[in-house]
Protein backbone atom coordinates (compact mmCIF):
# COMPACT_ATOMS: atom_id res chain seq x y z
CA UNK A 1 0.00 0.00 0.00
CA UNK A 2 1.55 3.15 -0.68
CA UNK A 3 1.44 6.09 1.95
CA UNK A 4 -1.47 8.52 0.09
CA UNK A 5 -3.24 4.99 -0.14
CA UNK A 6 -2.89 4.21 3.79
CA UNK A 7 -3.49 7.53 4.33
CA UNK A 8 -7.34 7.54 2.76
CA UNK A 9 -8.10 3.90 4.45
CA UNK A 10 -6.99 5.48 7.63
CA UNK A 11 -9.59 8.55 7.24
CA UNK A 12 -12.36 6.87 5.62
CA UNK A 13 -12.23 3.58 7.14
CA UNK A 14 -13.51 2.06 9.81
CA UNK A 15 -14.71 5.08 10.38
CA UNK A 16 -17.58 4.99 7.69
CA UNK A 17 -18.20 2.00 8.58
CA UNK A 18 -19.29 3.42 12.28
CA UNK A 19 -22.13 5.57 10.84
CA UNK A 20 -23.40 3.09 8.62
CA UNK A 21 -23.86 0.66 11.48
CA UNK A 22 -25.42 3.83 13.07
CA UNK A 23 -27.83 4.07 10.85
CA UNK A 24 -28.50 0.34 11.04
CA UNK A 25 -30.20 0.58 14.45
CA UNK A 26 -31.95 3.27 13.88
CA UNK A 27 -33.39 2.20 9.92
CA UNK A 28 -36.46 0.86 9.27
CA UNK A 29 -36.99 -2.57 7.53
CA UNK A 30 -39.18 -2.43 5.13
CA UNK A 31 -41.28 -5.21 5.08
CA UNK A 32 -43.06 -5.03 1.40
CA UNK A 33 -41.25 -5.81 -2.00
CA UNK A 34 -40.14 -2.46 -3.17
CA UNK A 35 -42.37 -1.35 -6.29
CA UNK A 36 -40.88 1.86 -6.68
CA UNK A 37 -37.44 3.27 -7.56
CA UNK A 38 -35.04 3.81 -4.08
CA UNK A 39 -34.55 7.60 -3.87
CA UNK A 40 -30.76 8.13 -2.60
CA UNK A 41 -29.65 10.79 0.01
CA UNK A 42 -26.71 11.01 -2.00
CA UNK A 43 -25.59 12.14 -5.42
CA UNK A 44 -23.31 9.11 -5.98
CA UNK A 45 -22.43 5.57 -4.59
CA UNK A 46 -18.84 5.84 -3.46
CA UNK A 47 -19.11 3.54 -0.17
CA UNK A 48 -21.66 0.98 1.31
CA UNK A 49 -21.51 3.70 4.35
CA UNK A 50 -23.30 5.50 2.07
CA UNK A 51 -26.26 3.40 2.29
CA UNK A 52 -28.92 3.50 5.14
CA UNK A 53 -30.86 0.18 5.77
CA UNK A 54 -34.07 0.96 4.57
CA UNK A 55 -31.87 1.86 1.33
CA UNK A 56 -29.95 -1.07 0.96
CA UNK A 57 -32.84 -2.97 1.64
CA UNK A 58 -35.06 -0.83 -0.78
CA UNK A 59 -32.36 -1.64 -3.68
CA UNK A 60 -32.28 -5.67 -3.24
CA UNK A 61 -36.04 -5.67 -3.55
CA UNK A 62 -36.03 -3.34 -6.82
CA UNK A 63 -33.42 -5.89 -8.18
CA UNK A 64 -35.89 -8.39 -7.14
CA UNK A 65 -37.79 -7.37 -9.44
CA UNK A 66 -35.82 -6.32 -11.96
CA UNK A 67 -34.25 -10.18 -12.21
CA UNK A 68 -37.70 -11.92 -13.88
CA UNK A 69 -36.94 -9.32 -16.88
CA UNK A 70 -33.70 -10.68 -17.55
CA UNK A 71 -34.99 -14.30 -18.16
CA UNK A 72 -37.30 -12.79 -20.88
CA UNK A 73 -36.93 -12.61 -24.44
CA UNK A 74 -36.82 -8.31 -24.99
CA UNK A 75 -34.84 -7.17 -21.57
CA UNK A 76 -34.76 -3.39 -22.21
CA UNK A 77 -36.26 -0.62 -19.98
CA UNK A 78 -36.77 2.63 -21.46
CA UNK A 79 -35.81 4.37 -17.54
CA UNK A 80 -32.73 5.92 -18.55
CA UNK A 81 -32.91 6.69 -22.29
CA UNK A 82 -31.07 8.83 -23.58
CA UNK A 83 -28.66 9.38 -20.58
CA UNK A 84 -25.50 8.56 -21.19
CA UNK A 85 -23.43 6.06 -18.76
CA UNK A 86 -19.68 5.90 -19.02
CA UNK A 87 -17.35 3.11 -17.99
CA UNK A 88 -14.68 4.08 -17.01
CA UNK A 89 -12.05 1.39 -15.90
CA UNK A 90 -8.54 1.84 -15.13
CA UNK A 91 -8.08 -2.08 -13.83
CA UNK A 92 -8.80 -5.10 -16.22
CA UNK A 93 -12.28 -6.19 -15.39
CA UNK A 94 -14.42 -8.98 -17.10
CA UNK A 95 -17.43 -9.32 -15.12
CA UNK A 96 -17.96 -6.26 -13.52
CA UNK A 97 -17.53 -3.66 -16.22
CA UNK A 98 -19.98 -6.12 -18.65
CA UNK A 99 -22.32 -6.22 -15.79
CA UNK A 100 -22.47 -2.60 -15.89
CA UNK A 101 -22.59 -2.67 -19.39
CA UNK A 102 -25.47 -4.80 -19.83
CA UNK A 103 -27.58 -2.81 -16.95
CA UNK A 104 -27.34 0.45 -18.94
CA UNK A 105 -27.75 -0.86 -21.86
CA UNK A 106 -30.94 -3.01 -20.05
CA UNK A 107 -32.12 0.25 -18.55
CA UNK A 108 -32.27 1.91 -21.94
CA UNK A 109 -28.75 4.29 -21.67
CA UNK A 110 -26.07 5.03 -23.98
CA UNK A 111 -23.39 3.10 -22.59
CA UNK A 112 -19.82 3.95 -23.26
CA UNK A 113 -16.94 1.67 -22.46
CA UNK A 114 -13.54 3.63 -22.16
CA UNK A 115 -10.55 1.88 -22.47
CA UNK A 116 -8.23 3.45 -20.41
CA UNK A 117 -5.00 1.78 -21.43
CA UNK A 118 -5.22 3.32 -25.33
CA UNK A 119 -7.19 6.65 -24.18
CA UNK A 120 -5.19 9.72 -23.04
CA UNK A 121 -4.14 8.66 -19.28
CA UNK A 122 -1.73 6.25 -21.23
CA UNK A 123 -0.61 9.27 -22.66
CA UNK A 124 -0.03 11.07 -19.52
CA UNK A 125 -3.14 12.33 -18.40
CA UNK A 126 -4.31 12.91 -14.95
CA UNK A 127 -7.63 11.90 -13.20
CA UNK A 128 -8.58 15.60 -12.84
CA UNK A 129 -8.18 16.10 -16.62
CA UNK A 130 -9.87 13.08 -16.81
CA UNK A 131 -12.62 14.39 -15.18
CA UNK A 132 -12.88 17.60 -17.41
CA UNK A 133 -13.03 15.88 -20.53
CA UNK A 134 -15.95 13.60 -19.01
CA UNK A 135 -17.89 16.95 -17.93
CA UNK A 136 -17.45 18.14 -21.49
CA UNK A 137 -18.98 14.97 -22.91
CA UNK A 138 -22.28 15.46 -20.50
CA UNK A 139 -21.96 12.29 -19.29
CA UNK A 140 -25.09 11.40 -16.74
CA UNK A 141 -23.88 8.34 -14.76
CA UNK A 142 -19.43 7.79 -14.67
CA UNK A 143 -18.68 4.17 -13.51
CA UNK A 144 -15.17 4.02 -12.52
CA UNK A 145 -12.51 1.42 -10.92
CA UNK A 146 -9.55 2.40 -10.19
CA UNK A 147 -6.45 0.83 -8.16
CA UNK A 148 -6.02 3.67 -6.07
CA UNK A 149 -8.47 3.75 -2.85
CA UNK A 150 -10.22 7.12 -3.15
CA UNK A 151 -9.95 7.78 -6.83
CA UNK A 152 -13.92 7.55 -7.52
CA UNK A 153 -14.38 10.23 -4.16
CA UNK A 154 -11.61 12.28 -6.01
CA UNK A 155 -13.13 12.04 -9.86
CA UNK A 156 -16.74 12.55 -7.87
CA UNK A 157 -15.49 15.77 -6.66
CA UNK A 158 -14.43 16.96 -10.03
CA UNK A 159 -17.33 15.35 -12.12
CA UNK A 160 -20.79 16.73 -12.88
CA UNK A 161 -22.56 13.52 -13.04
CA UNK A 162 -23.32 10.61 -10.72
CA UNK A 163 -20.07 8.10 -9.36
CA UNK A 164 -20.53 4.67 -8.80
CA UNK A 165 -17.57 3.02 -7.28
CA UNK A 166 -17.04 -0.21 -9.16
CA UNK A 167 -13.79 -0.94 -6.97
CA UNK A 168 -11.28 1.12 -5.79
CA UNK A 169 -8.03 -0.30 -4.45
CA UNK A 170 -8.27 -1.60 -1.43
CA UNK A 171 -10.93 0.48 0.10
CA UNK A 172 -14.58 -0.57 -1.23
CA UNK A 173 -16.72 -1.88 -4.00
CA UNK A 174 -20.23 -1.35 -3.06
CA UNK A 175 -22.64 -3.23 -5.84
CA UNK A 176 -20.22 -6.22 -5.22
CA UNK A 177 -21.73 -6.12 -1.51
CA UNK A 178 -25.08 -5.57 -2.85
CA UNK A 179 -25.03 -8.37 -5.50
CA UNK A 180 -24.31 -10.69 -2.40
CA UNK A 181 -26.51 -9.81 -0.35
CA UNK A 182 -28.82 -10.08 -3.34
CA UNK A 183 -27.59 -13.83 -3.94
CA UNK A 184 -27.61 -14.23 0.00
CA UNK A 185 -31.15 -12.94 -0.10
CA UNK A 186 -32.22 -14.87 -2.86
CA UNK A 187 -31.44 -18.46 -1.89
CA UNK A 188 -32.05 -17.78 2.31
CA UNK A 189 -34.72 -15.51 2.88
CA UNK A 190 -33.29 -13.02 5.46
CA UNK A 191 -29.82 -11.99 6.05
CA UNK A 192 -30.90 -11.10 9.47
CA UNK A 193 -28.87 -13.30 12.20
CA UNK A 194 -27.22 -15.17 9.80
CA UNK A 195 -23.78 -15.80 9.96
CA UNK A 196 -21.01 -15.43 7.40
CA UNK A 197 -17.85 -16.07 7.07
CA UNK A 198 -15.42 -13.94 4.56
CA UNK A 199 -11.78 -15.90 4.23
CA UNK A 200 -8.59 -15.08 2.55
CA UNK A 201 -6.71 -12.07 1.59
CA UNK A 202 -9.01 -9.79 3.49
CA UNK A 203 -5.71 -7.16 3.34
CA UNK A 204 -6.08 -6.20 0.13
CA UNK A 205 -9.51 -6.90 -0.40
CA UNK A 206 -12.47 -4.03 -1.36
CA UNK A 207 -14.99 -6.75 -1.52
CA UNK A 208 -14.60 -7.77 1.56
CA UNK A 209 -14.85 -4.70 3.33
CA UNK A 210 -18.10 -3.53 1.22
CA UNK A 211 -19.54 -6.71 2.37
CA UNK A 212 -18.56 -6.49 6.25
CA UNK A 213 -20.33 -2.67 5.82
CA UNK A 214 -23.46 -4.05 4.24
CA UNK A 215 -23.66 -7.26 6.01
CA UNK A 216 -23.47 -5.36 9.71
CA UNK A 217 -26.17 -2.82 8.02
CA UNK A 218 -28.38 -5.91 7.20
CA UNK A 219 -28.06 -7.35 10.60
CA UNK A 220 -25.52 -10.71 9.68
CA UNK A 221 -22.91 -12.03 12.59
CA UNK A 222 -19.73 -11.67 10.23
CA UNK A 223 -16.60 -13.01 10.68
CA UNK A 224 -13.73 -12.23 8.95
CA UNK A 225 -11.07 -15.29 8.69
CA UNK A 226 -7.67 -15.28 7.21
CA UNK A 227 -3.73 -15.69 8.15
CA UNK A 228 -2.45 -12.94 10.01
CA UNK A 229 -0.40 -11.61 7.29
CA UNK A 230 -3.33 -11.01 5.17
CA UNK A 231 -5.96 -9.54 7.69
CA UNK A 232 -5.50 -5.98 8.51
CA UNK A 233 -5.07 -4.36 11.97
CA UNK A 234 -8.10 -3.07 13.61
CA UNK A 235 -10.06 -5.57 11.67
CA UNK A 236 -11.74 -6.54 14.70
CA UNK A 237 -13.22 -3.22 14.95
CA UNK A 238 -14.89 -3.21 11.65
CA UNK A 239 -18.05 -4.88 12.60
CA UNK A 240 -16.64 -8.78 12.54
CA UNK A 241 -15.17 -11.48 14.87
CA UNK A 242 -11.69 -12.11 13.48
CA UNK A 243 -10.08 -15.80 12.78
CA UNK A 244 -6.76 -16.95 11.59
CA UNK A 245 -7.73 -21.08 12.63
CA UNK A 246 -10.06 -21.72 9.29
CA UNK A 247 -11.92 -25.06 10.79
CA UNK A 248 -12.76 -22.55 13.84
CA UNK A 249 -13.84 -19.63 11.90
CA UNK A 250 -16.16 -21.70 9.99
CA UNK A 251 -18.16 -23.48 12.54
CA UNK A 252 -21.61 -22.91 12.11
CA UNK A 253 -21.60 -20.52 9.50
CA UNK A 254 -24.54 -20.68 6.95
CA UNK A 255 -22.72 -18.78 4.38
CA UNK A 256 -18.74 -18.65 3.43
CA UNK A 257 -17.47 -16.12 1.03
CA UNK A 258 -14.06 -16.80 0.01
CA UNK A 259 -11.76 -13.89 -1.29
CA UNK A 260 -9.29 -13.89 -4.41
CA UNK A 261 -5.16 -14.08 -3.38
CA UNK A 262 -4.73 -10.63 -4.73
CA UNK A 263 -1.07 -11.46 -6.25
CA UNK A 264 -1.40 -8.17 -8.57
CA UNK A 265 -1.37 -6.06 -5.31
CA UNK A 266 1.56 -7.73 -2.94
CA UNK A 267 4.74 -6.65 -2.99
CA UNK A 268 6.20 -9.37 -0.52
CA UNK A 269 6.00 -12.65 1.06
CA UNK A 270 2.54 -12.60 2.47
CA UNK A 271 2.60 -16.76 2.55
CA UNK A 272 5.40 -19.11 2.00
CA UNK A 273 3.53 -21.18 -1.00
CA UNK A 274 0.32 -21.34 -3.20
CA UNK A 275 0.49 -25.03 -1.99
CA UNK A 276 1.01 -23.97 2.22
CA UNK A 277 -2.55 -21.23 1.56
CA UNK A 278 -4.42 -23.82 0.40
CA UNK A 279 -3.66 -26.56 3.04
CA UNK A 280 -4.44 -24.09 5.70
CA UNK A 281 -7.49 -21.24 3.73
CA UNK A 282 -8.26 -23.12 0.69
CA UNK A 283 -11.50 -24.13 0.99
CA UNK A 284 -11.99 -27.87 0.09
CA UNK A 285 -15.25 -30.67 1.02
CA UNK A 286 -13.19 -31.50 3.78
CA UNK A 287 -13.23 -27.62 5.64
CA UNK A 288 -16.98 -26.65 4.41
CA UNK A 289 -17.36 -29.82 6.46
CA UNK A 290 -16.96 -27.61 9.34
CA UNK A 291 -19.81 -24.68 8.48
CA UNK A 292 -23.07 -25.62 8.82
CA UNK A 293 -25.14 -28.43 7.14
CA UNK A 294 -26.08 -27.43 3.55
CA UNK A 295 -23.49 -23.95 4.29
CA UNK A 296 -23.52 -22.00 0.84
CA UNK A 297 -20.14 -21.00 -0.87
CA UNK A 298 -19.28 -17.75 -2.77
CA UNK A 299 -16.38 -16.12 -4.62
CA UNK A 300 -16.64 -13.03 -6.49
CA UNK A 301 -14.31 -14.11 -8.92
CA UNK A 302 -11.95 -14.45 -10.73
CA UNK A 303 -11.04 -17.52 -8.75
CA UNK A 304 -7.37 -18.90 -8.29
CA UNK A 305 -8.16 -22.69 -8.28
CA UNK A 306 -6.26 -24.74 -6.34
CA UNK A 307 -5.22 -21.72 -4.18
CA UNK A 308 -8.19 -20.15 -2.23
CA UNK A 309 -11.23 -22.47 -3.16
CA UNK A 310 -10.98 -26.42 -4.75
CA UNK A 311 -12.98 -26.82 -8.14
CA UNK A 312 -14.38 -29.86 -5.76
CA UNK A 313 -16.57 -27.22 -4.11
CA UNK A 314 -16.54 -24.14 -6.47
CA UNK A 315 -18.06 -26.11 -9.41
CA UNK A 316 -20.90 -28.38 -7.09
CA UNK A 317 -24.12 -26.51 -7.47
CA UNK A 318 -25.72 -27.72 -4.78
CA UNK A 319 -23.51 -25.84 -2.32
CA UNK A 320 -21.49 -23.29 -5.25
CA UNK A 321 -23.78 -19.44 -5.53
CA UNK A 322 -20.50 -18.42 -7.46
CA UNK A 323 -22.96 -18.19 -11.25
CA UNK A 324 -25.62 -16.84 -9.63
CA UNK A 325 -23.59 -14.40 -8.17
CA UNK A 326 -22.47 -13.11 -11.49
CA UNK A 327 -26.19 -13.65 -12.78
CA UNK A 328 -27.73 -11.23 -9.79
CA UNK A 329 -24.84 -8.48 -10.59
CA UNK A 330 -26.58 -7.03 -13.79
CA UNK A 331 -30.12 -7.17 -11.44
CA UNK A 332 -28.87 -5.52 -8.54
CA UNK A 333 -26.91 -2.82 -11.04
CA UNK A 334 -29.88 -1.71 -12.91
CA UNK A 335 -31.62 -0.44 -10.00
CA UNK A 336 -28.19 1.40 -8.33
CA UNK A 337 -28.19 3.46 -11.90
CA UNK A 338 -32.18 3.76 -11.29
CA UNK A 339 -31.35 5.54 -7.85
CA UNK A 340 -29.13 7.31 -9.29
CA UNK A 341 -31.04 8.52 -11.82
CA UNK A 342 -33.80 9.43 -10.02
CA UNK A 343 -35.73 6.39 -11.55
CA UNK A 344 -39.21 5.60 -13.45
CA UNK A 345 -41.39 2.68 -13.06
CA UNK A 346 -40.45 -0.50 -14.93
C1 LIG B 1 -13.33 -8.32 -7.37
C2 LIG B 1 -12.62 -7.03 -7.60
O1 LIG B 1 -12.19 -6.72 -8.69
O2 LIG B 1 -12.49 -6.32 -6.63
N1 LIG B 1 -13.84 -8.93 -8.50
C3 LIG B 1 -14.96 -8.50 -9.10
O3 LIG B 1 -15.34 -7.35 -9.03
N2 LIG B 1 -15.67 -9.42 -9.77
C4 LIG B 1 -12.56 -9.27 -6.57
C5 LIG B 1 -11.21 -9.64 -7.03
O4 LIG B 1 -10.70 -9.17 -8.02
O5 LIG B 1 -10.64 -10.47 -6.33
Amino acid sequence: MNAAETNYLAAVWPHSLTSAMAERRTGVKSSEPRKSPVRFRKKHLLSVADLTRDEATGLLDRAEAFAPLLEQQIKKLDTLRGRTLINLFFENSTRTQSSFELAGKRMGADVVNMSVKSSSVAKGETLIDTAATLNAMRADLLVVRHGSSGAAELLSQKVDCAVINAGDGKHEHPTQALLDAFTIRARLGDIEGLTIAICGDVLHSRVARSNVALLNILGARVRLIGPPTLMPAGADRWGADVFTDMRKGLDGADVVMMLRVQRERMNGGFFPSAREYFWFYGLDEDKLKHAKPGALVMHPGPMNRGVEIDSSVADNPAVSLIETQVRMGVAVRMAVLEALNGGGEP
